[in-house]
């Protein structure tokens, strides 16, 4: 029976995607610049089983009830690419909270393409498979590289750009986890609702190219103040297009404009760190590396905060044997 098991991080955009040009094909309205993290971790088996009814998942132990699309979409798209009929058996572990802002999607679907892949002999670095990653979710692409990844909009899809490996800028990142709890709204549903009824949402993708090049550079160029700028600036457009979408979407809990005020302290004080924010309530600090002990003890001391996450920049999504 063919079968595979991956392992594949998460990954923090520090220049959002938030919005999409074609629903149908998940195709993002704008590009994104990330950094895939070592710390947080999602390991998932596939195994293509001949005479399966459906396709079945297995998500942190417990059986889905019911179908599940987008997982659906994805292993068509690979039996398409490997001409194979079989319906699979999929099992997903994540070492974190599921689907509360730290981009469990993410991990999600570049373990389970790189391991479908694996289980039906496609060569994992196929670029093909960016796009199978991306049928699940706009950010999992960027979780199938390492370091600092550029995803960016082509004519008729999407391509990754590694920009640097993990150890040519080994900064760090302090996720303060302030809700174990899912998020109220979906990416998905979120992003749909900004495009129809924010009027921040023409603004937000008119002004984003422009960031996305900047980010480039600045990541290239290794500066970290203009980063910590720009990424920032970026993560609070976001949310201005989020906080004015009706009904509005606000991820944001007390703690986290707490933390955001402690991180703007931390570096007013001349410690390299700056935040950033996705559809949910954590706070990624990210920072150099000699920094860390001193934001993750500032983080910790935070009313509200639960527990502290942190860890370098990791690799891409990888097989590993059945018991890595
Ligand atoms: C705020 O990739 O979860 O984290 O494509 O609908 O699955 P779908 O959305 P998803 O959205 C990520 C949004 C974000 C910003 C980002 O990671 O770029």
């Amino acid at each position: 029976m063919p079968s595979a098991t991956a392992l594949a991080h998460p990954n923090i955009a520090l220049i959002k995607y938030w919005g999409k040009r074609d629903e149908d094909d998940n195709l993002p309205a704008v590009g994104s610049l990330s950094v895939t993290l070592d710390a947080l971790r999602t390991r998932t088996t596939v195994s293509f089983e001949p005479g399966l009814g459906r396709d079945e998942l297995t998500l942190n132990g417990v059986v889905a009830a019911a179908e599940h699309p987008r997982l659906t979409r994805c292993l068509d798209a690979l039996r398409a690419l490997a001409q194979c009929n079989d319906h699979a058996r999929v099992d997903s572990e994540n070492d974190f909270p599921t689907g509360a802002g730290l981009a469990s999607s993410a991990s999600g679907y570049a373990a389970l393409t790189v391991a479908g892949a694996a289980a039906l002999g496609i060569d994992v670095r196929d670029s093909r498979l960016e796009a199978v990653a991306r049928i699940g979710s706009g950010s999992a692409p960027r979780s199938l590289h390492g370091g600092f990844v550029l995803l960016e909009n082509t004519a008729t899809g999407t391509r990754c750009e590694p920009l640097l490996a993990p150890a040519d800028w080994p900064l760090h990142v302090v996720v303060a986890v302030t809700s174990e709890s899912g998020k109220s709204t979906s990416s998905r549903d979120g992003m749909a609702d900004s495009r129809r009824t924010s009027p921040y949402y023409e603004p937000w993708v008119a002004s984003h190219a422009a960031d996305l090049a900047q980010g480039r550079q600045l990541v290239r160029a290794r500066d970290f103040a203009g980063l910590a700028q720009l990424a920032e600036h970026n993560c609070l457009k976001m949310h201005a297009v989020m906080l004015t979408t009706r009904p509005p979407l606000v991820y944001w809990l007390p703690v986290t404009l707490a933390c955001i005020e402690v991180i703007g302290a931390l570096r007013r004080d001349g410690v390299p760190v700056f935040y950033t924010i996705d559809a949910g309530p954590q706070v990624k600090a990210v920072c150099l590396p000699e920094a860390a002990d001193t934001v993750a003890a500032a983080l910790r001391q935070v009313p509200g905060v639960l527990r502290l996450l942190t860890g370098g920049l990791g690799t891409g999504a990888r097989i590993v044997d059945g018991n890595g």
